[in-house]
């Protein structure tokens, strides 16, 4: 048995140890001690790169356990009965920023566990394929695309199971997209041969219900109403709830966790809301989800098996909601708190600690973020220390001295989501022309309420790195290009600075709502 992060505190609180409540969090990075040699740790130097996510800790391992491993802030970050097959570590292993931590599952499973390596990667297509079939049945599927990776990669697969006379698309454009993206996916789809996806253009419905909602989770609410709405009024008129058809979804394995793993998890996603009919499709299991034992980077490679063009497949990841969530509003104007090191900003963005998603404001440091990682770690370590904060952005440049900025009361109109349109635009232009675009896992841009009179608004921007979006690092940018960036978005009608977020995930997550 090895149990991982409340993993590891459950055995130690059945088995006889015990657990205490930890004064200090410890999200992100940490640096791993290994207290010897033994079969779970075969292959870790004594020192290694481990990702933590917890506040409480194990106080004392049970009888017969040995403390295996420790890092400055928790000492007992690993535990283990060789006799019993016992194990548990307060880390996680199966994220990308443990080194090893791919390692320490082999090591679990192989050695310790003796399992036969039976899972092969290659070659999943006619398997896939087959089990389409077989879900499907005699029926139709019908799938809501987004354009995105995921979607386009189950939909393709499904074309070439069923051939396109039994697969239909539908596009709803929010108005929330990015600039140029419903012509975008027209083409794509297109050139898939796919002439069956239709493009449904619900603008002035979003953007009708979200006039002055401010409150982060209330816009998510509005979308994910919307959503159903528009998804009703489609399979209400073409009849796709009739026993001809059933849903196709491009989940992945990473959807299938952060929306209802656990308990709490179920509120991480909360626009999920689901048109009644829809509920009862997948209720009776009339839905066909091909993708969702895998993670993004192997859905890419499926991609590439099923000869998806790398344009279509290296596209960052995009979310649902669209740029409702990266355009943040605030319902009253309120000044900077000046704090030590930088000002409290009273705009809320999300952050993630555990299970719990909680929304807090930013703190602005008055230092420009090079390349070396020190401010970015500093950030995280700031945030961990105090639960006023969520993030730390750090000003790259303005029009006004930072001292001089105010948050002024907004909303999400279209003369802001334009703004932020360009922005994003051009920040996307220009790492692409760069080859950043090709480093970078996904790079938000976000539009908040921080600035001055005539310049209301403010541009944060948010590379990140990542392997599946679960965890993610806050990645260091060219200083010449982060300054050509900069400029050009100081051109812009509104615009008054341009922020650099510091913050790893967790403790904040990679959108800011
Ligand atoms: P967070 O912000 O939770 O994001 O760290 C992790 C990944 O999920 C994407 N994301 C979403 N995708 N609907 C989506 O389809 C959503 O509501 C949503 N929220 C976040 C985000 O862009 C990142 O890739």
């Amino acid at each position: 048995m090895l149990g991982i992060c409340y993993g590891q505190q459950l055995m130690a609180h059945w088995l006889g140890g015990s657990v205490r409540k930890g004064n200090k969090g410890e999200y992100g990075s940490a640096i791993l001690d290994v207290a010897g040699p033994g079969p779970l740790f075969a292959g870790w130097s004594e020192r290694e790169q481990v990702w933590m996510s917890h506040r409480d800790t194990v106080a004392d391992p049970p009888a017969q356990f040995e403390v295996l491993a420790s890092t400055a802030t928790c000492p007992i970050a690993a535990i283990g009965d060789r006799a019993r097959k016992l194990y548990g570590v307060q880390f996680h292993p199966e994220v990308v920023h443990t080194s090893r931590g791919t390692a320490l599952l082999s090591n679990f499973l192989f050695d310790i566990c003796g399992c036969e390596k039976d899972w092969d990667p290659r070659n999943r297509l006619p398997a896939l394929e087959d089990e389409v079939r077989e879900t499907v049945a005699g029926r139709n599927v019908f799938f809501f695309v987004s354009g995105g990776v995921d979607s386009t990669v189950a939909f393709t697969l499904c074309l070439r199971a069923l051939g396109p006379e039994r697969v239909h698309g539908v596009y709803v454009d929010t108005g929330l997209m990015r600039a140029g993206e419903t012509e975008f996916v027209r083409r794509m789809f297109d050139e898939l041969g796919a002439g069956t996806v239709e493009i449904d253009l619900a603008e002035a419905q979003f953007l009708g219900a979200l006039a002055d909602v401010v409150e982060p989770e209330a816009k998510r609410h509005i979308i994910g109403e919307q959503f159903v709405k528009v998804q009703q009024r489609i399979v209400e008129s073409q009849h796709l709830l009739d026993g001809n058809w059933i849903l196709g979804q491009g989940t992945i394995y990473p959807d299938t966790i952060e929306s209802g793993g656990t308990a709490k998890a179920a509120l991480i996603k909360t626009h999920h809301n689901r048109v009644a009919g829809i509920q009862k499709l997948i209720e009776e299991k009339r839905i066909v989800e091909p993708l969702s034992s895998f993670y993004k980077d192997e859905v890419r490679q499926l991609g590439r098996e099923l000869g998806l063009p790398a344009e279509f497949l290296d596209r960052h990841p995009f979310p649902g909601p669209g740029l409702a969530i990266r355009c943040l509003c605030v319902g009253d104007d309120a000044e900077l708190r000046p704090t030590e090191g930088g000002y409290v900003v009273p705009v809320l963005s999300v952050g993630v600690q555990g299970d719990s998603r909680s929304y807090a404001p930013v703190l602005a440091v008055d230092r420009f973020p090079t390349m070396d990682a020190a401010l970015q770690n500093e950030a995280s370590e700031i945030v961990n220390a105090t639960a006023e904060i969520n993030r730390v952005i750090a000003r790259v440049d303005s029009v006004a001295p930072l001292s001089a900025m105010r948050v002024f009361e907004s909303g999400l109109t279209k003369v802001r989501l334009e703004r932020l349109r360009a922005a994003d635009s051009i920040v996307r232009e220009m790492s692409k022309s760069s080859g950043l675009d090709a480093k970078v896992w996904q790079f938000p841009v976000v539009l908040i309420p921080l600035g001055s009179e005539d310049r209301p608004d403010s541009v944060v921007l948010r590379p990140i790195d990542s392997i599946d979006g679960m965890t993610a690092q806050s990645v260091g940018m060219d200083e010449q290009l982060l300054r050509g960036m900069a400029a050009r978005l100081l051109e812009i009608g509104g615009i008054c600075g341009v922020f650099y977020d510091l913050t790893h995930k967790p403790p904040a997550t990679i959108e800011w709502e």
